[in-house]
């Protein structure tokens, strides 16, 4: 068998790269389109997750970074700086150290999920805490990227968009054809127009996020593409709103975010594929949470189960088209936020003399 080589490789002839462009890369990508029977019952339509925890860094931004941070890598700058709830921040810090550039990462402070700190601090970027949310953090690397010779990382850097939009090649590749409905947690916006993208230049289409004519330059693989479902946590939830949020709130914290950056292109994702953005609320996102990790056997973090938890919600309103083909992404690994998954749990197990006649005792064999 041979080795996935990450998704500038995989898919570089749709993705806006020349061949002697340096590839920073971790072998992102090729993550598991996983059956889901549990969900599938459910809610009466076939159900898969994308199970992007299994990038390198434990989360989807990986591929986008790839793209980034390559197109740093090519230029004269030597530091990147991004915002973040935190993965993208872990991301940035892993990819900064294969690019050999240094990392600055914006974070509201207190609301960054420990196993995502940890990964910042060991490769080793610079982190400024910020007292505010992710909308002022973002609103600070712009600034810095503006008036000094720093690159800015986030997703509205168009390259991340680029290296994202590989995991809707990977779920056509896999399913032989695009699903009926994509279902994904909405945060910051950039994923959902990243799918988008991507399902729409395998089809031979472009859309405003297309930077080249590699939709219709290269012949179609799909030959549709599916309904954008968008879920958004009940108190961070401006495009349900239809304003933004000035104080977002969610024990989600990786979709804690009031204002955007992708606001225009989610709402074309949302529209232009008649499809919908809904929100759930934090209780509906943590028993989404373990039921994904009791009943498939998946272990994301909770704004990965946003995305399932506004199914369900969405299949008990019967608004589920029954049989039809479902793709959730969730988009980060569980390991990441052990801390809020444990919060509902008995986490202290019963500890026992070292002979198999207690253990036998305490099973009550
Ligand atoms: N799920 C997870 C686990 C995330 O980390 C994010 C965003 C999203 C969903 C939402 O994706 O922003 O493209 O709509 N995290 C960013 C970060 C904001 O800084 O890591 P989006």
């Amino acid at each position: 068998a041979r080795q996935w080589r990450g998704v500038v490789e995989e898919y570089r002839d749709r993705l806006p790269i020349g061949p002697d462009d340096p590839v920073v890369t971790l072998g992102e990508g090729g993550t598991p389109l996983v059956e889901a029977p549990a969900l599938t019952e459910r809610v009466g339509a076939r159900v898969w997750l994308k199970v992007e925890g299994a990038n390198p860094t434990g989360s989807f931004k990986d591929r986008g970074m790839t793209m980034a941070m390559s197109k740093v890598a090519a230029g004269d700058a030597r530091m990147v700086v991004c915002a973040s709830t935190g993965n993208t921040s872990a991301s940035a810090a892993a990819y900064a150290v294969r690019a050999g550039l240094g990392c600055v990462v914006i974070l509201p402070d207190g609301k960054i999920a420990a196993g995502k700190l940890a990964q910042a601090i060991v490769h080793g970027s610079t982190l400024v805490a910020v007292d505010g949310n992710f909308d002022d953090c973002l609103n600070i690397a712009r600034g810095l990227a503006e008036e000094y010779p720093v690159e800015l990382v986030n997703s509205v850097n168009p390259y991340r968009l680029q290296g994202q939009k590989t995991a809707a090649f990977e779920v056509v590749d896999a399913l032989g054809d695009a699903p009926d409905i994509h279902v994904l947690p909405v945060g910051n916006a950039g994923n959902i127009s990243a799918y988008w993208l991507g399902y729409n230049e395998y089809a031979g289409r472009t859309t405003a996020a297309s930077v080249d004519d590699v939709a219709t330059r290269l012949e179609p693989v799909a030959t549709r593409v599916p309904r954008m479902w968008g879920v958004q946590a009940e108190g961070a939830a401006p495009f349900v709103k239809g304003a933004a949020v000035e104080h977002p709130e969610t024990v989600a914290t990786a979709i804690r975010i009031g204002n955007p950056a992708s606001w225009s292109l989610a709402q074309a994702a949302r529209d232009d594929s008649e499809g919908r953005i809904d929100a759930v609320g934090d209780a509906q996102i943590l028993d989404a949470q373990s039921l994904i990790a009791s009943e498939v056997g998946v272990f994301v973090e909770p704004a990965s189960a946003a995305s399932v938890a506004g199914l369900l919600a969405l299949a008990e309103l019967g608004e589920v088209p029954k049989d039809a083909r479902i793709v959730c992404t969730v988009t980060g690994n569980g390991l990441k936020d052990t801390a809020t998954a444990l919060g509902r749990a008995e986490v202290a197990p019963t500890v026992v003399a070292p002979t198999l006649a207690a253990v036998v005792e305490t099973l009550g064999l």
